[in-house]
Parts: C-alpha cells; structure tokens; sequence
C-alpha cells in the first residue's frame, strides 16, 4: 500500500493535482474538503454541524473530521493506496491517521508540500469565487483568514511529519501540467524503492 499526503494551504492546487494523481497511480481520493461538501449538500447532521464552520473559513472540529475519514476508511477496504488531500490538518488528526494506519499495517509514504506564493493564492481563489459557488470563496476576508488558519493550525502538521522524513517541498507555482510531473517525479522515486 502506498499513502500519500498532498499538503498546501488553501488554493495551492490540491485538488486539482489529485485528480490527476488518482487516475496516474490509482490511489484512491481522500479530500476532507469534498467528504463535508457532500454531508452539506445532502443535509446530513455532520453536515450541518460543519457549514457554520466552513463558511466562515474556519476548521471543523477534529473529532467530525476524524470519525467521518474512519468510516471512509472502511467502504475501502482493497485500495492499494490513499491520496490524502486536505487531511491532516490539525497536529491532533496527523496523530489520529497514524494510528488509523498501523492498525491497517501500513503508513504514510510521503508528504508532498506544494508551496505557493500568497498573492499567487488569492489571485487562484477569487477568480474562482466567481463561478465557484463555494461560499468560503466568496469574500475576500474569509480568503485571507483561511489563509491564516492554515499557518497557525496546519503549518504545524509539516513539522510533525518533518521528523519522519518523508516531507519534500514542491515548487507549486507554473502550469498545471509542469507542477504534475514535479509531483510524479518524486513519488516515481519512492515508489521504486
Ligand atoms: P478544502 O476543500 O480542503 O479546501 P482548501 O484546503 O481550502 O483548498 P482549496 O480547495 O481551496 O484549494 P486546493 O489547494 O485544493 O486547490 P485547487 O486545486 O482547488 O477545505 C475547505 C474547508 O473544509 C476548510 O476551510 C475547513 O473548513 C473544512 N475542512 C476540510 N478538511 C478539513 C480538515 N481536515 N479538518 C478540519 N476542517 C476541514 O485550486 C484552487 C484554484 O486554483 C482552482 O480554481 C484551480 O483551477 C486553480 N489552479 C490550480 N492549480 C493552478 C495552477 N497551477 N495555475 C493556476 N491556477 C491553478
């Protein structure tokens, strides 16, 4: 089994890498993100209790997030791999997806950081507010205070896994295309070894 963590704030391109990674490497999607859009959109109690959190930019409780990546965890029993996008993002959720891992018998592979500029990810973010519909798109300061919750809540996950490591920094700023094959490049390697 192969575990990747695909790690950047808030517009680094996340999600738009993992698509490709998934269909490169055939990992399956494990994106916080689009698990508690889907629980919004269908209304459910998790849902709800996580829209307030969401719209205003900031990080839904560790124990919603982590109870709902378990249960994902589980419908997926014959992956040979997860794309985690968006998880962990609290020190507390690191320590909790390590022991969700060892009780597979497996770990966390790499951890890639895409590191981009901040004018860069704002510029990324408010042109898709414009047709988005997300509602964390939508202003201005909700961008810039996602962007400060990432430096003070997830930046720290970086150095917890810094010890193990498996973190490289990736230039994410170019073409899509160009920041892919970065990506593969590195995990090409790993998954050699
Ligand atoms: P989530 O859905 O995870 O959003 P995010 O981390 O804020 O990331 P984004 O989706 O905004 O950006 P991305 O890095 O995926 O970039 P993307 O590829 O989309 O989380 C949303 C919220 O859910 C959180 O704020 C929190 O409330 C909650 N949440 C989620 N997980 C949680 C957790 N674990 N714990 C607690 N709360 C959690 O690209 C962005 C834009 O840029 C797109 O328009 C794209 O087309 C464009 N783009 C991408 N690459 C390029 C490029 N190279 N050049 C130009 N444009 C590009």
């Amino acid at each position: 089994m192969f575990n990747l963590i695909l790690f950047g704030p808030p517009g680094s391109g996340k999600g738009t890498q993992s698509d490709k990674l998934v269909a490169k490497y055939g990992l399956v999607h494990l994106s916080t993100g689009n698990l508690l859009r889907e629980e919004i959109a269908t209304k459910t109690p998790l849902g709800l209790q996580a829209m307030g959190f969401m719209d205003k930019g900031q990080l839904v409780p560790d124990e919603v997030v982590i109870g709902m990546v378990d249960s994902h965890f589980d419908k997926h029993k014959e992956a040979k791999g997860f794309l985690f996008d968006g998880f962990p993002r609290t020190v507390a959720q690191a320590k909790a997806l390590d022991k969700l891992l060892e009780l597979k018998k497996t770990e966390i592979g790499k951890v890639l950081i895409l590191d981009v500029d901040e004018e860069e990810l704002l510029k990324r973010l408010i042109l898709r507010g414009k047709t988005s519909g997300r509602s964390d798109d939508a202003d201005e300061n909700i961008l810039r205070s996602r962007q400060d919750v990432y430096k003070k809540e997830t930046l720290p996950v970086a150095s917890w896994y810094a010890r193990t490591k498996k973190v490289i920094h990736v230039d994410g700023m170019g073409g899509v295309d160009e920041i892919f094959e970065r990506l593969c490049s590195h995990i090409d390697k790993k998954i050699k070894l």
